[in-house]
């Protein structure tokens, strides 16, 4: 078991930050709503406790509070806002609330050398209501900003800590050291959560899980289908079949992508099925977007059923959950909170076949599952590929869905990526490879085909032709996002591109709206 340190989660919208953060050391870390059962909290044997944000006043009725056994462990503990708050009231110190909310950047100063912060100042995100109002017997004030006196305190021989602000957020430059600094040396955890060890374990879970027996996998082309399939290829070799159905929905090169992947790990385990024609034929005339959705969703069920029943319907099926999935299903308030559009479960397995789930992604985050492909040899554009839906290319051909509109958008959208790659802008990457700087590229970017035609001129021709919509977006979690500021000049090669090179598309157009209230998708 690698060391690691247990997150208490008290609500906060950063709390994954934190989790993720703590990763970025190299040590594993894993969230808790604040009420789990001891054991299961326990059972981790965390080095240390990080207790999070949160929206509650400690003392309103109700309030979350710190539980008994984090204390008693005897181990470090950092609180974060709410976090430091809760920490406070239950060693004794007092909590009020703030003549103004803070929110926003601020300035903090160490004020005296201590293991937890560098000296000097730092700029820092600060979000709270509430502030410490005397700490605890035996802490004391370690930093301080113009609106708080006790910016950050700590209890330096029982290795206690609270930090008013975020130390998580991109807009706390110095906030991964901090946390560095309380996980390897305060905690003293060993930085040993690496891609081979999470290969490691996720493995030796899998073999555990299903010993000899045989094992399904349904690959899609995205990423997190294609890392879960590549770990049990690993973890279990020829037990393991895979199941590739090619919809006729998907993006230029996509399938050829996929055979080349996997042919050679799985070899004739890898079964590939053509059922464009299929697909077709059940969307032709159909235009209405939750129909499409309703229509391949079931065909797809269909089909990858009468595959798994030729491979002698196995017991066990990979699916590619990852660990946001979790969290965010075992907490149900927050959930409920974020679901903006449910998304039918399209490309979705079948809920009646009675498979029993292999989830070797469930303790990832995203970029620990790109880590881990890259490591596991998949290629470059399968582990970075951006996101895509499970309906595919259904939904982004507004109108109807043909063979002929399918071909137009899958070549304008091949042009789009390949010059939103060339100018290096179809990744998200930290501007000037700082790891706290600004992010530049792109999260999402494609081509939506609209059934709006339009004259134009090409050569001395009259053309009544298609229009693409271009949409490129940035975000940190698709929750929100903003269109892209792509520059103008490239806007205008693409646009020339396509308009040259794509048959049935006379006129280009760029998205910029933003989520909400617009969303990432057309549709
Ligand atoms: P929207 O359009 O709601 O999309 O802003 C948010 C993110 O979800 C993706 N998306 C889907 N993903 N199945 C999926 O797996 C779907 O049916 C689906 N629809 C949208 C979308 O691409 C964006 O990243």
């Amino acid at each position: 078991m690698p060391d690691s340190i247990a997150i208490l989660d008290f609500g906060s919208q950063y709390t994954q930050l934190i989790a993720r953060r703590v990763r970025e050391c190299q040590v594993y870390s894993e969230l808790f709503p604040w009420d789990t059962p001891t054991e299961t909290v326990l059972a981790l044997q965390p080095k240390g406790f990080i207790l999070s944000g949160g929206p509650a006043s400690v003392y309103e009725p109700g309030a979350p509070t710190l539980p008994g056994y984090v204390l008693e462990s005897g181990l470090p503990v950092l609180g974060i806002c709410y976090g430091m708050q809760a920490l406070t009231h239950a060693l004794g110190g007092r909590v009020g609330a703030a003549a103004e909310r803070e929110y926003g950047p601020a300035v903090v100063e160490t004020l005296r050398e201590n293991p937890l912060l560098p000296a000097g100042s730092q700029p820092v995100w600060m979000s709270h209501g509430d502030r410490i109002e005397t700490p605890p017997p035996g802490f004391i004030p370690l930093a301080a900003s113009s609106n708080s006196p006790i910016a950050a305190m700590g209890n330096l021989a029982e290795r206690r800590f609270g930090l008013q602000f975020h130390p998580e957020v991109r807009h706390t430059p110095g906030g991964t050291e901090i946390l560095r600094r309380f996980v390897l040396e305060i905690c003293a955890a060993r930085p040993d959560w690496t891609p081979a060890s999470m290969i490691s374990q996720a493995t030796a879970r899998i073999r555990a899980q299903v010993g000899e027996e045989a094992l399904l996998s349904a690959v899609s082309g995205g990423v997190d289908s294609s890392v879960a399939t590549a770990l049990a290829a690993q973890a279990v070799g020829g037990q393991l079949s895979a199941v590739f159905v090619d919809t006729g929905l998907l993006r230029q090169g996509e399938v050829a992508q996929v055979e080349q992947a996997f042919r050679r790990t799985l070899g004739p385990n890898l079964h590939g099925v053509d059922a464009s024609e299929k697909f077709l034929r059940a969307l032709a005339g159909v235009t209405d977007p939750e129909e499409k959705r309703r229509v391949i969703g079931e065909l797809f069920i269909r089909t990858f059923e009468e595959q798994a029943r030729g491979i002698g319907q196995p017991r066990f099926l990979v699916q590619g959950t990852i660990y946001p999935d979790v969290v965010e299903s075992s907490a149900p308030e927050r959930r409920q909170a974020r679901r903006i559009k449910t998304h039918h479960n399209v490309g979705g397995l079948p809920q009646d076949m009675a498979f029993e789930l292999v989830e070797p992604l469930r303790y990832l985050f995203k970029d620990e599952v790109r880590a881990v492909g890259e490591r596991l040899g998949l290629p470059p554009e399968l582990v970075w590929r951006q996101p895509f839906p499970g309906p595919g290319l259904a939904v982004r051909c507004l109108g109807e869905v043909t063979r002929e509109r399918l071909e137009h958008l899958r070549a304008a959208d091949a042009i789009f990526t390949q010059e939103l790659e060339r100018a290096g802008l179809l990744r998200v990457r930290p501007a000037g490879g700082d790891q706290t700087g600004e992010l530049v590229g792109t999260a999402q970017s494609f081509v939506v085909l609209l059934p709006v035609r339009s004259v134009g001129v090409m050569g001395d021709q009259r053309t009544y032709q298609e229009t693409a919509a271009l949409r490129s977006i940035t975000t940190e979690d698709f929750m929100t996002a903003d269109w892209a500021r792509l520059p103008y000049d490239l806007l205008a090669h693409i646009s020339n591109r396509i308009v040259n090179e794509v048959d049935g598309i006379n006129r280009v157009v760029y998205d910029i709206t933003s989520k909400p209230p617009s969303t990432i998708e057309w549709e």
